[in-house]
């Protein structure tokens, strides 16, 4: 028994809530954990160590959180050596450590984004002195680089080039929880590629909340652009993406990049938020409808079989039926090849919490499911187009209804899944579709 219990606290266990900048996160926690003799499990009840990384963009992400934070009492109770740690945007709000540990005091480690490099050290002090730890950081410190990370794949990989966000959108809390833009030197983001691709990735997707204002504030400036195409020039790599695209800051010489650069991927996430001036300009959002409608035009005639994907937000304070039909005729304008539709949620201190006309749940409700439709129709038409087409595909892996077959994507990011012989993940092949699905691609390989 006693030996049992000692293999538990050799596993661990994480739990990543939020964006892909929290996955990422997790990798490197992930990568401490390992450097240091724990080996991962994907089930809690076998593990040493809980770790929850929290996001709390939304209310529903918070209130995962704590219905998970519940759960682990039983556990505990089973085995009091069990460490339960927090981490993660949602610990960056005032009060929130506290009030967690209020209502779950068997957490034994909580701390926040900026400061998630020290956990290995917050563990040693639990596991030695038996403290209970909170360390948050106000403020965002110098990036530290040379974490060890523990990847999801080994085919593509994340790899953020800049932390936190200056816009301040009137709804979003994650300016508050991620402190200020600052950007990872190229020199660094270059080798972590290079050091990728000496390992078989085929793929990066580089990460920022508002990528294309990359390079502000170094030593010595380097445009989005210019990132690219050193990027571009990496020997052995085959594709690139990135995400989150601000339509104010999207600008002509990375369009002219992804034409130019063979290895920039045709995929663009422009998150649009709404198709109305006037709640565009509440959102503190810095373009018009006009302006993001001529972006998008001009990048479909420059991008051939570009995708471009979105984020919208349904009722903000103030809108109304008009604002909404806004929205709705944008997407139906747009054609969208996928996006991700929000209801609004009130976050605490932003400024859109403030403002007194809130939207009806009703109302959030109805023009949610009018606008899934909208985006529905506009992505089903667009995957069917590729009914009969050959497309490059990148092999991720096995499919993951059908183990005979292969999955991976396009270059403009469509999902497929598809049979081949004599081919390995990590492979690029073109892949007849024979069958257009909603919201994926099936195939077959052609040599
Ligand atoms: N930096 C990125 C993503 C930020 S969070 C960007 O600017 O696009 C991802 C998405 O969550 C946002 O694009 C927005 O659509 C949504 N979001 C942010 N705050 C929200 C809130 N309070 N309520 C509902 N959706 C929200
Ligand atoms: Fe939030 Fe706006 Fe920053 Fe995106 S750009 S993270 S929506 S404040
Ligand atoms: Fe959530 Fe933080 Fe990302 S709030 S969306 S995990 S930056």
């Amino acid at each position: 028994m006693v030996n049992e219990i000692n293999n538990n606290l050799l596993k661990y266990y994480i739990e990543t809530w939020g964006c892909q900048m929290n996955e990422e996160d997790s990798e490197k926690l992930s990568g401490m954990l390992k450097r240091i003799g724990y080996t991962r499990t994907e089930d809690k009840n076998e593990a040493g160590i809980i770790l929850f990384n929290t996001c709390c963009v939304r209310e529903n992400a918070e209130n995962k959180v704590f219905g998970n934070l519940g759960q682990l009492k039983k556990l505990k109770e089973k085995n009091p050596d069990l460490i339960i740690g927090i981490c993660g945007c949602m610990m960056q709000q005032e009060g929130m450590a506290d009030k967690i540990l209020k209502q779950f005091p068997y957490v034994n480690i909580i701390f926040g984004t900026h400061n998630a490099y020290k956990f290995p050290e917050y563990l040693n002090r639990v596991k030695t002195e038996g403290v209970q730890i909170k360390e948050i950081f106000n403020k965002e410190e110098e990036i530290v680089e040379g974490l060890p990370i523990d990847r999801q794949s080994d085919v593509k990989a994340f790899v953020t080039i800049m932390y936190g966000c200056n816009n301040f959108c009137t709804y979003c809390i994650v300016p508050f929880v991620r402190g200020r833009e600052r950007s990872r030197k190229p020199e660094d983001i270059i080798n972590e590629i290079k050091d990728l691709v000496s390992k078989g990735y085929k793929e990066v997707t580089l990460l920022g909340q508002n990528v294309n204002s990359y390079g502000k504030g170094l030593e010595n400036e380097v445009s989005f652009a210019e990132l690219l195409r050193m990027i571009n020039e990496i020997d052995g790599l085959e594709r690139v993406r990135f995400m989150t695209s601000h339509p104010k800051d999207l600008n002509e010489d990375v369009i002219k990049a992804i034409k130019e650069c063979g290895k920039l991927c045709e995929q663009i996430h422009l998150p649009v938020q709404s198709g109305s001036d006037r709640i565009l300009k509440k959102m503190n959002r810095h373009y018009t409808r006009e302006y993001y409608m001529s972006l998008v035009n001009k990048i479909k005639q420059e991008i051939p079989d570009v995708s471009i994907t979105t984020d919208i937000i349904v009722g903000f304070p103030g809108e109304t039926e008009e604002d909404f039909l806004d929205t709705l005729n944008l997407v139906k304008e747009v054609q969208y090849d996928s996006a991700f539709t929000f209801i609004y949620s009130r976050r605490n201190n932003t400024p859109a919490d403030m403002m007194l006309n809130q939207v009806s749940e009703e109302d959030k409700h109805d023009r949610f499911n009018r606008l899934v439709e909208a985006v529905n129709n506009s992505v089903i038409s667009k995957n069917k187009a590729y009914d009969g087409k050959v497309v490059e595909v990148l092999v991720e892996g096995t499919s993951k209804n059908d183990e005979t077959k292969l999955s991976g994507r396009t270059r403009n990011g469509r999902l497929v899944n598809f049979s081949a012989e004599g081919v390995n993940i990590g492979d690029i092949v073109n892949v007849k579709i024979t069958k257009a699905q909603n919201f994926s691609l099936v195939g077959e390989a052609i040599k």
